[in-house]
């Protein structure tokens, strides 16, 4: 059977998004990811997760599927532990995307069954050339390794196969293939058949659509190793989705370790990722991957995620503390966004952390700072975008929304929102205090209903024009019950929208004079 009713809708008029679609209707995932091994085991998901994600309002998780789990043995399939996992989800209402951790993730083959582990011949590596500040890839397989590429996609598809078979109703929604894939610690393969290709003139397609010839150095320059890398795991990944889609059509997306700062040399970020600025390679060697996600931890989230204009945009993973509710917010406003999921999400509330020995994970714990505020913050959010969606989503297609996120050290910004400009200013920021955020949502002409917190905001006429603007009515509404009701008229001290930490629902009604 195939899934037809989740699909990714394009923009259907210059105003409108890209939108996903799910049992036909407008979805918007309020997703997060677990740890890296906690989906490696139903009971310990029972035990350490579920427990720690109720209350969130999420109508998503994101699990790990490995490869090492579903075909111990080269082609002995297990499909045990994805259904006690969509088992969970179902008796708990909640969807799924399975992570499909196949022969990358974070730039190694670790995922990969004992018996790809150990036949390193047939399944090859990648040859690495270090440079001094470079974190090294200890076990990449080689993109050019078409033994591990081709039993890659096909257990891939089996699983595929299984989610056709066992789960029609559309628990699981999507599929993450691999995670943020790319070679670190060498800017390219130096395996000799990568040497051979890299020397050799580039594939016909890659010449004709940027219009170069010769080597990849004479086509890239200076470029030339992550252009290449592009196209070495651009063609990989792409050639196993392509598999997967063929029994499935549920959508299917890649993640990328982004490039941390300008300038950035391949290998110090995954070289070959799908980070922004190489997606013209992907979308030419992949494209059965419906759109690309960046996971966002540098802490400039506007800026990263303004790299993905005009794109469908899922961010699924980022810190998991107080700053995800400002980017929920932020993003539910943010053009073609599908959605968000901080990672580590059973810790948000200050629950137990996983010691991996892992630096990359151990360091985002640190930073992040998980606590009983983080879990409030989000889970409240959540409970407004839930209730706010249907509109929100009517709002989405005729240009009616807006959204606004603190940014560095800028206190005050003018949002332009329909007839007005809406001046934005930011309360002092304290430690372990969500950023400021607002999210405003026009329903009818001088009726915007503004959700924000650490802010205030004020109603000017643009330059040029001359007129004051007035409340006719100013309203807090209440969203708990799942519903947006007024609850009482704000008037007199409150007729000034101005929102501390707890995120909160205003209706205004304005007049020029
Ligand atoms: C990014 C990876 O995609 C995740 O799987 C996880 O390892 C996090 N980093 C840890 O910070």
């Amino acid at each position: 059977m195939k899934h037809r009713s989740i699909f990714l809708s394009p923009p259907q008029s210059e105003q409108s998004d890209w939108t996903l679609f799910v049992d036909d209707q407008p979805f918007w995932i309020r997703g997060g990811e677990v740890h890296n091994s906690s989906s490696a085991s139903a009971d310990y998901m029972e035990a350490h997760v579920w427990p720690c994600v109720e209350g969130l309002q999420l109508n998503t998780l994101l699990l790990p599927v490995a490869w090492e789990s579903v075909e111990p043995q080269p082609d002995q399939f297990d499909f045990s532990l994805p259904q006690a996992l969509i088992d969970q989800a179902r008796k708990r209402g909640m969807r799924l995307i399975f992570l499909w951790m196949g022969l990358w993730k974070n730039a190694q083959s670790t995922y990969v069954p004992e018996w790809v582990k150990r036949d390193t011949e047939t399944y090859f590596r990648s040859v690495t050339k270090p440079k001094k500040h470079m974190y090294v890839s200890q076990c990449s397989i080689s993109t050019f390794c078409d033994a591990a590429v081709e039993r890659d996609a096909h257990a891939y598809t089996r699983l595929l196969q299984f989610l056709t078979e066992y789960d029609p109703q559309h628990t699981v929604i999507a599929l993450q293939v691999e995670n943020e894939v790319g070679l670190l610690g060498s800017e390219r393969d130096y395996h000799p058949l990568a040497t051979q290709a890299f020397l050799s003139p580039v594939p016909p397609e890659v010449a004709a659509a940027y219009a170069v010839s010769g080597s990849w150095e004479q086509a890239f320059g200076r470029d030339a190793c992550a252009m290449f890398m592009s196209w070495c795991y651009a063609s990989a990944v792409g050639r196993i989705a392509a598999a997967g889609k063929e029994v499935c059509s549920l959508p299917a997306y890649v993640n990328a370790w982004t490039i941390q700062y300008p300038g950035e040399h391949p290998g110090s970020y995954p070289a070959g990722g799908p980070v922004a600025e190489h997606l013209s390679m992907w979308k030419l060697c992949a494209p059965a991957i419906d759109w690309y996600s960046p996971d966002v931890y540098l802490p400039d989230f506007a800026g990263e995620i303004g790299k993905y204009q005009s794109l469908p945009l899922f961010v699924p993973e980022c810190v998991c503390d107080v700053r995800a509710a400002s980017y929920a917010l932020y993003l539910l406003g943010y053009p073609h966004s599908l959605g968000v999921s901080p990672y580590s999400i059973e810790n948000i509330g200050g629950g137990q952390h996983l010691v991996t020995g892992n630096p990359v994970q151990e360091g985002a714990a640190a930073s992040s700072g998980h606590s009983a505020k983080a879990a409030l913050c989000y889970g409240r959010t959540n409970q407004l975008i839930a209730a706010l969606w249907p509109l929100v989503s009517l709002g989405r297609r005729t240009g009616d929304v807006w959204s606004f996120l603190e940014q560095g050290s800028s206190r005050r910004c003018v949002l332009s929102v329909g007839d007005y400009d809406c001046l934005i200013t930011c309360r002092e920021h304290e430690a372990n205090a969500p950023l400021a955020a607002a999210l405003i949502l026009r329903t009818q002409p001088d009726v915007y209903l503004i959700a924000g917190m650490q802010c205030t905001l004020e109603w000017l006429a643009p330059t040029g024009e001359n007129w004051l603007s007035e409340y006719i009515r100013l309203e807090e509404m209440d969203f708990s019950s799942g519903e947006v009701k007024a609850v009482r008229t704000l008037n007199g001290d409150d007729q000034w929208p101005s929102f501390g930490e707890e995120l909160r629902l205003v209706r205004a009604t304005l007049h020029k004079v």
